[in-house]
């Protein structure tokens, strides 16, 4: 069978990697993928991203299954462009994209469903939402979170710790400038649903970050091993956001007890949620979570579609055949599906380029990157294969995955690997894992 994997990401990478492994797997087709996935000869770059060009591929090639990685073609439909065209696709509908797409959305699915979640209030009016923030900042102090309406590839949340930086993001979010232009903020509107520039402004909530992924058919679910990333910049969780700096598998703040709350409190009722509004979700459902002192879950985000850098780890760890996970995914059948994975921990430090996040540098040549080994993988992400070698081409350059018998092993190990790779500028933390090490 051939498959078809879209974007050009370290997950995807990941998922072309990890398909190519089933026997059942003739070929794997990437669009339009990135270095890693060129230099793989069991892989194949495309370089094709409009819709309806690559449904005219996968219907030429007669591609058994697509699996689409970033959001953004999910947002935009993509997965409806296929359907319509009968072909088979994992992911979710542009109108199920929309727990990621629309925050606001999320916000009142959550509401509606009484998923546990930050108190919010989701605004157009400038003067209204300045007034919020400070009624709500009065009652139970700062720090209060700002968020963005509509895809911000991260940019668009602000954990202001004073009310005078939630002020700041509000009138960077929402204001005009003389033009009539909103400032700061790219809203995406039209995507997803969203018609209006709109901030959504929360709670703050206190805990242990974690990364929730399941599979969804639409009626079952069936959960991926836990994971945690790290989202700052620096050592020590410090320095801006970013879009993941490192991940590791378990996350051993998900006890067994958090797990079984998550599934019946939060993953349950959103997909039972979303089939009763008439919009079943079929796809990879993450939710962002939060873990208080209690072990209380709540959610952060939703996301449609699988982590990065935690798919990387995650699938290090998967010993089961990911296409035939698929087919039955595609089928309705997970519940005739259960996972096996390594007892191992698997650990990825990503290697960022310089100026990442705001302004990251291009074009620096990638030297020593080693051979694949049984308990170590380089995924690629911002790559491209040029003549005389790799060179970086965007802000995540590679996740360089190791396994171990324990977190510090699979860190030793990965870090020992990263050793040996070198590229001008490159910027990576130093502590992946340090909350499980701590534990
Ligand atoms: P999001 O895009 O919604 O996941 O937000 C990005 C990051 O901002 C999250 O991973 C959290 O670290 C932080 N964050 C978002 N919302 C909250 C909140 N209500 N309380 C605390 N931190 C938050
Ligand atoms: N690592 C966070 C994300 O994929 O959104």
């Amino acid at each position: 069978m051939k498959v078809l994997v879209i974007g050009n990401g370290g997950r995807e990478h990941a998922l072309a990697w990890k398909l190519a492994q089933s026997p059942k797997v003739q070929a794997v087709y990437v669009a339009p993928g990135n270095g890693g996935t060129a230099a793989d000869a069991r892989l194949h770059n495309i370089a094709v991203t409009d819709f309806a060009q690559l449904a005219d591929f996968a219907h030429a090639e007669k591609i058994a299954l697509t699996v689409v990685g970033p959001e953004a073609p999910l947002a935009g439909g993509l997965v409806d462009v296929f359907r319509a065209r009968g072909l088979r696709v994992f992911g979710p509908t542009k109108g199920a994209a929309q727990l990621e797409s629309s925050k606001a959305f999320a916000k009142a699915f959550m509401q509606r469903h009484k998923i546990p979640t930050a108190a919010f209030e989701t605004f157009v009016d400038v003067a209204a939402a300045h007034a919020y923030v400070e009624a709500r900042v009065g009652q139970s102090g700062a720090p209060i979170v700002i968020k963005a309406d509509g895809l911000a590839a991260g940019k668009g949340v602000v954990v202001a710790m004073t009310p005078a930086e939630a002020h700041q993001a509000i009138d960077w979010m929402l204001a005009e400038d003389e033009a009539g232009n909103k400032l700061g903020v790219q809203h995406n509107l039209g995507t997803g649903g969203v018609q209006q520039p709109r901030v959504v402004i929360e709670d703050f909530l206190a805990g242990e970050e974690a990364s929730f992924i399941v599979l969804c058919d639409g009626r079952n679910v069936v959960s991926l091993a836990t994971s945690q990333d790290h989202k700052r910049l620096q050592d020590n969780d410090q320095g801006p956001n970013t879009g993941g700096m490192g991940a590791y598998s378990p996350a051993p703040v998900v006890t067994p007890n958090v797990h079984a709350k998550v599934m019946h409190e939060i993953i349950l009722p959103t997909i039972q949620g979303m089939a009763k509004d008439g919009i079943p979700f079929t796809g990879f459902l993450y939710a962002g979570l939060m873990i208080d002192a209690q072990g209380q879950p709540r959610t952060v985000e939703f996301n449609c579609r699988l982590g990065d850098p935690e798919t990387q780890p995650i699938l290090m760890r998967l010993k089961s055949d990911l296409f035939d996970l698929l087919m039955h995914a595609t089928d309705g059948t997970l519940d005739q599906v259960e996972l096996q994975w390594d007892r191992r921990v698997a650990l990825g430090v990503v290697m960022a380029a310089s100026g990442y996040p705001l302004n990251p540098r291009k074009g620096d040549a990638i030297h020593g990157l080693p051979a694949e080994a049984p308990d170590a993988m380089v995924f690629h992400a911002g790559t491209v294969a040029q003549e005389g070698g790799v060179h970086t081409s965007g802000g995540r350059v590679l996740c360089v995955t190791a396994l171990g018998d324990s977190v510090k092993l699979a860190q030793q190990r990965a870090y020992a690997v990263l050793a040996g790779i070198h590229f001008d500028g490159a910027l990576y933390r130093r502590d992946i894992g340090f909350r499980a090490i701590k534990r």
